[in-house]
């Protein structure tokens, strides 16, 4: 049996940005991953960093090649039809955004993790959780062919929306609020310059379409398509086809180029309440997921475990347990205020293919009145750049 303070189950964004607040203020911590190195800092997913959470990584000490590498945008594109209306976000709120791959941003954090000397595990199995409602809860896990027993403190369950951690709670404890939409997201990631310097959000009637990219060399782009969407319908022609409809517009070109990668994500809200149980905090997707629409994801994992590592560090310094008591209740006010947007943005930019016209009308009112009116248009950039007090 070994011991820790924080055993974290996970190493995505949640895990590692957890693990490496903890290493910065003396708390150590043991990180579980169930898959390889090579598997965690290969995934393609999300690419927008708030504003805020920049600044985090930048004072945490692994935003050195984010700020190299990491496009700083200063607005996005909304389109509707054929019309384009570009949101400054830092005329509207005085913050921008950073476009950088989630895949960089694990990099970083594992590279961090490494050079700390603290552990962390690839590859484990059978990850179980023991005794989270007393004082000395412990994670039992196989690694390398060898069975382990971890006691820690507490838990930081940050193994994403299928981890085991959720599913450790007894039945009847949570809460849960979910809702499925009738599309996902074809993506793809493409060997060519992006076509426009920002973001462009598209509504037509062939469905959403997104143009997003991750360096000068590399676009990143999304289509609406059916949430179980055979990928093997779609040649690399008709994706630039499609992609072109939706996106195009008189004057201006979307360039082609070898496609790289491609897959389906399906699109759903689901929220668990509370976060917590006994010594064992749910982070990141764990214990929310959004639809991808407005890029709330990967930041709300980041944003949770901020919250978590503060309140760790208030109870190992000072033994004052109340921000970690009131984890859940500070998280959720954000939580729900990104679920709240992520469906808006989604339902607002997205063909519900069993829509009628009423509600084509009230997405064009909807996009017309983000056009004309400065209050509408700094809401929408407020939630995007990140709210300050959720
Ligand atoms: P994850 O990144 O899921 O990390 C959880 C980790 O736990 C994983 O490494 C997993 O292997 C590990 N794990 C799971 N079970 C166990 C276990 N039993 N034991 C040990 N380890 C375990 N967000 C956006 O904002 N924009 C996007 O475009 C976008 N695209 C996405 C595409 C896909 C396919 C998915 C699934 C998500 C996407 N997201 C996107 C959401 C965003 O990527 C997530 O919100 C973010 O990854 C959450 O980080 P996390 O650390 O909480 O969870
Ligand atoms: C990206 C993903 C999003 O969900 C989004 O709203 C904007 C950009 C991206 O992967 O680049």
């Amino acid at each position: 049996m070994s011991r820790t303070q924080v055993g974290i189950v996970g190493a995505g964004p949640a895990g590692l940005t957890l693990g490496h607040l903890l290493h910065r203020e003396g708390i150590e911590s043991v990180i579980l991953e169930a898959r390889s190195r090579d598997y965690v800092e290969a995934r393609l997913r999300a690419g927008v960093l708030e504003h805020d959470v920049a600044e985090l990584f930048d004072r945490a000490g692994v935003g050195a090649r984010m700020r190299r590498e990491g496009l700083v945008h200063t607005g996005v594109e909304l389109q509707s039809g054929p019309e384009r209306h570009r949101l400054a976000f830092d005329e509207l709120t005085g913050k921008t955004i950073v476009v950088y791959g989630q895949t960089e941003v694990v990099k970083d954090l594992i590279a961090a993790r490494l050079e700390s000397g603290r552990p962390l595990r690839f590859g484990v199995s059978d990850v179980s959780l023991h005794d989270l409602d007393g004082d000395r809860p412990a994670i039992r896990y196989a690694h390398e062919g060898d069975e382990h027993e971890l006691a820690c403190d507490v838990v930081a369950g940050c193994d994403g929306f299928h981890g085991v951690s959720r599913a450790s709670i007894p039945t009847g404890v949570l809460q849960e609020f979910r809702r499925e939409y009738p599309y996902g997201w074809l993506g793809i990631l493409a060997a060519v310059a992006p076509s426009h310097d920002e973001l462009i959000y598209a509504r037509g009637e062939r469905g959403f379409a997104l143009l997003s990219m991750r360096s000068p060399e590399l676009s990143r782009l999304y289509l609406q398509c059916a949430p179980d969407e055979d990928l093997g319908a779609w040649s690399d022609d008709r994706i630039w086809a499609e992609l072109q409809e939706r996106l195009g517009v008189d004057g201006w070109t979307l360039h082609e180029g070898p496609i790289l990668e491609k897959g389906v994500t399906p699109m759903r809200s689901f929220v668990v309440e509370p976060m917590q149980w006994g010594r064992l905090f749910l982070a990141g997707d764990a214990a929310h997921i959004v639809p991808p629409t407005g890029a709330k994801g990967l930041n709300l994992a980041i944003r949770d475990v901020h919250v978590l590592a503060d309140a760790l560090v208030a109870w190992y310094r000072d033994g004052d347990h109340a921000p970690l008591d009131g984890y859940s209740e500070t998280c959720l006010r954000r939580v729900w205020r990104a679920e709240h947007f992520s469906w808006w943005m989604t339902t607002m930019l997205h063909r519900d293919p069993e829509g009628d016209p009423f509600d084509v009308r009230l997405q064009q009112s909807q996009l017309r009145h983000l056009r004309t009116s400065t209050a509408a248009a700094t809401a929408l950039a407020e939630n995007y750049v990140g709210v300050e007090r959720a």
